[in-house]
């Protein structure tokens, strides 16, 4: 996702109160805090630096997006462009690499990783994403490599056994069809890395999440790991014509969803709605419709910029000024809400326990 800074507005409003719904919660009935890109609010995003401060600060599970190198290897990256989150575009070696492509009907252009071997795409480094809005970030430009998904895997188990925690894995295939119409698809390099750390089951410390639907039908046969079906605010999954992200919200969406997936990642608008002045308004029937199904809900994503937050919950006027998340991930918690992908770990866990 792209971000350009906005005027903010200037008044600030109470927070609302709201309800505590109690739900019966499926899965194991934890609230888990998902490090969304790692500690991304305070490192480079997918780096092994970001998840080692995720973890550092009590995350449950560790997030990497994944895409693939030209030499099949899943390697971490919300992008299969990487001129936004690495170097490279000040490497001389690889200027002719640059190019334009399609992805998901939308032309890009810069480099992709599919045109990169994996020992050539470790020369990049990992730089800060959203530098007007985390200038202290840029401090660590450089700093980082591409992780693997097999880094990732390897720094989850050795911390899990160094803390006594269980450190989770929560992948998301990026742009699955486009990878396998060049022939490049995840499903196979996925579950053969998860199976070499012994990720088999629904009783494995793994969720794998999609935006797109086909990918976690072809999963559900082939894998007894939970799926999470993702959801934005509106739009279609790039690979479906006729179905929306509205309708497979609703109730009746729902029970196809449960037929291949474990739970659903919604874009937050869609638990609880923004009103016309930006503060939180009603939550939706989301949650509780997904639960009657048995379906854990896991939304995203909670940033603690007053760039990100509902209006009651920013501090001045700042884009970059650091708001009240924990405030507004109180009033998601009270929707009954099984899990929340956040930027900032921190107060994610301080939210949870509060
Ligand atoms: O995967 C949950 C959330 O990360 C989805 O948004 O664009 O950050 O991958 P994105
Ligand atoms: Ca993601």
């Amino acid at each position: 996702m792209k971000h350009s800074l906005l005027v903010f507005a200037a008044l600030l409003s109470a927070c609302s109160p709201f309800e505590s719904q109690a739900m019966e919660k499926p899965l194991d009935g934890q609230v888990l805090v998902i490090a969304h890109r790692g500690a991304s609010g305070e490192r480079p995003e997918h780096t092994l630096g970001s998840y080692k401060l995720a973890i550092e600060q009590g995350a449950d599970y560790i997030e990497p997006d994944l895409v693939l190198t030209k030499d099949g290897v899943l390697v971490a990256r919300h992008e299969n462009e990487i001129s936004e989150t690495t170097d490279v575009a000040d490497k001389a070696k690889f200027a002719d690499r640059k190019t334009t492509k399609t992805i998901d009907g939308q032309k890009m252009t810069g480099w992709f990783t599919e045109d990169f071997t994996l020992a050539e795409l470790k020369t990049l480094r990992a730089k800060e994403r959203l530098p007007q809005l985390r200038k202290a970030n840029m401090a660590y430009d450089g700093q980082f490599e591409v992780p693997t998904f097999d880094e990732i895997l390897a720094l989850a188990k050795a911390e899990s056994a160094a803390t006594g925690r269980t450190i989770g894995v929560y992948p998301e295939t990026k742009h699955p069809s486009y990878f396998t119409a060049i022939g490049l698809p995840h499903e196979g390099p996925l579950l053969a890395m998860l199976t070499k750390y012994g990720h088999v089951d629904k009783s494995a410390p793994v969720f794998i999440q999609s935006f797109e639907v086909e990918n976690l039908r072809v999963l559900r046969g082939k894998t007894k790991l939970r799926l999470i079906q993702l959801m934005d605010e509106k739009g279609s999954p790039a690979d479906q014509s006729d179905l929306t992200y509205p309708a497979m919200a609703t109730a009746e969406g729902l029970k196809t969803v449960a037929t291949y997936a474990d739970g659903i990642g919604p874009n937050k608008a869609l638990v609880i709605p923004r009103t016309l002045m930006g503060n939180l308004g009603e939550p939706t029937t989301l949650v509780a419709d997904a639960h009657s199904l048995g379906l854990a809900v896991h939304p995203w994503t909670f940033r603690r910029e007053n760039y990100f937050l509902p209006l009651a919950q920013k501090s001045g006027i700042d884009p970059r000024g650091i708001g009240d998340v924990k405030a507004e991930m109180k009033a998601f918690l009270a929707t009954g809400i099984d899990g929340i992908f956040s930027d900032n770990v921190a107060e994610a866990v301080a939210a949870k326990s509060q």
